[in-house]
């Protein structure tokens, strides 16, 4: 009998905590109008006392067994997907599993940057699939303003903190993950990085005076690769799983700044009603963002069974992964295994699925060609355009 991955239960958590654009401006030299129209951020949450990635990862945990309607001691894997952990050592899982009181439960902590949820997603399912284990809780979770220098305005205003998590189960009704792609660039290691603190260079006064603990980044570098492997990798998993952008009725990508996704859901033919958005609120909270949007949208009834979702997401690494999710229909096990009897009908759909996937993906190639075929012209226009106001000047 086939077996099948199903999200069962979800949860979230953020800080009450609100720091605004109108904040930050009183902080580093930045504005309100600058923050929105170079990254769609309004307001992110930062934790409070006592709150760090174990917390919020705990509560967003809770949530998700609750819908779950499983205990902590159901659970065979514990998976929390964060750059942010509590301590270098032990790992933020089994401090997670022990505030849980999942007992016994294996538990370790994957760093993928801002794509780890998605990492932690297509692990869960490889367990299920493998027959391996029947329950996997998944987090995302992350106090990204922690290793954040509140000096540098390239950096601060863009992120925030919280937490998401899944329950995953063992299913055999078909669908959950029809289709993902895992990838990283590691040439592009120190775009986005924390230069001190790690072995190759051990805390010192150096790390202390210079901010060396704080996050690096060459903004530019990380939105040209993450404008790039957005659309790739999307376009890759939607015709892997045999499907064309229509099937599919919510993209929730990484939230890191609007333009990259706006550019991304162009590229790909997405009008915005099918984009989960909501970096206004939250800035970037790195590999919590997906979980957390994926929460949002399944409360606002934006998720319905029978849907086929995409997440995708990219980050430090640098590294990227996306990947298509069927959202099963809440029925009983007997009767999707009725549907899955009926060979004919399946097949026939799928050789369909396949057709219009190929020529959609042909159209794409087709378009790109065509644009590349073209800039030499563009070129030339542009040229010709300056000189005739250069001369008209
Ligand atoms: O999860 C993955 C993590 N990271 C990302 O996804 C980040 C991807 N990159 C980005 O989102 C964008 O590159 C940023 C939002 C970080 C920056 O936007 P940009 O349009 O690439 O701006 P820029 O770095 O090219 O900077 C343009 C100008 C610069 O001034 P000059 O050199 O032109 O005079 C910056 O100094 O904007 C300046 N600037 C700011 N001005 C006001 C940079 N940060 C700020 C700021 N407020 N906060």
């Amino acid at each position: 009998m086939n077996r099948y991955s199903r999200i069962t239960g979800w949860g979230m958590y953020v800080p009450e905590r609100r720091l605004t654009n109108f904040d930050l401006e009183q902080m580093v030299d930045t504005s309100d109008k600058w923050i929105v129209e170079r990254t769609g951020i309004r307001e992110r949450r930062i934790v409070g006392p006592g709150e760090t990635t174990r917390t919020m990862a705990v509560a967003a945990a809770r949530q998700a067994l609750a819908v779950a309607n499983l205990s902590p001691r159901d659970l065979d894997l514990i998976i929390v997907a964060t750059s942010s952990p509590d301590h270098l050592l032990p790992t933020v899982a089994t401090q997670i599993q022990a505030d849980l009181g999942a007992e016994g439960v294996p538990a370790f902590a994957l760093v993928a940057g801002c794509t780890g949820f998605v990492y932690g997603l297509v692990t869960a399912h490889q367990f299920i699939v493998a027959g391996t284990y029947e329950r996997v809780l998944v987090i995302g979770a992350e106090t990204i303003s922690k290793a954040v220098n509140w000096e540098d305005r390239t950096t601060c205003v863009l992120f925030g903190d919280g937490a998401g998590a899944v329950v995953v189960e063992a299913t055999q009704t078909p669908g959950g993950m029809l289709a993902f792609e895992l990838g990283a660039d590691g040439t592009q290691w120190d775009v986005l990085m924390i230069p001190a603190g790690g072995v190759a260079h051990p805390p010192d006064h150096e790390m202390i005076d210079k901010k060396l603990y704080t996050i690096r980044m060459h903004g530019r570098a990380v939105f040209r690769f993450a404008t790039q492997v957005m659309t790739e990798a999307t376009r890759h998993v939607i015709t892997q799983a045999g499907l064309t952008p229509e099937d599919i009725s919510l993209l929730i990508p990484h939230q890191a700044n609007l333009r990259i996704i706006e550019y991304a859901a162009k590229k790909l033919g997405f009008p915005m009603d099918k984009v989960m958005v909501n970096i206004d609120r939250y800035g970037n909270t790195s590999a919590a963002s997906i979980p957390i949007a994926l929460v949002e949208a399944l409360e606002q009834g934006r998720i319905r069974p029978g849907d086929n979702i995409v997440m995708v997401g990219f980050g430090a690494g640098l590294t990227w992964g996306a990947l298509v999710w069927h959202w099963q229909p809440v029925v009983p096990e007997t009767e999707a295994i009725l549907v899955e009897d009926w060979p004919l009908p399946q097949a026939l759909q799928a050789g369909l699925r396949q057709v219009r996937s190929r020529a959609w993906n042909a159209r794409v190639a087709l378009s790109e060609k065509a644009t590349l075929a073209l800039l030499p012209l563009y070129t030339w226009t542009h040229k010709l355009r300056k000189s005739v106001s250069r001369r008209f000047r």
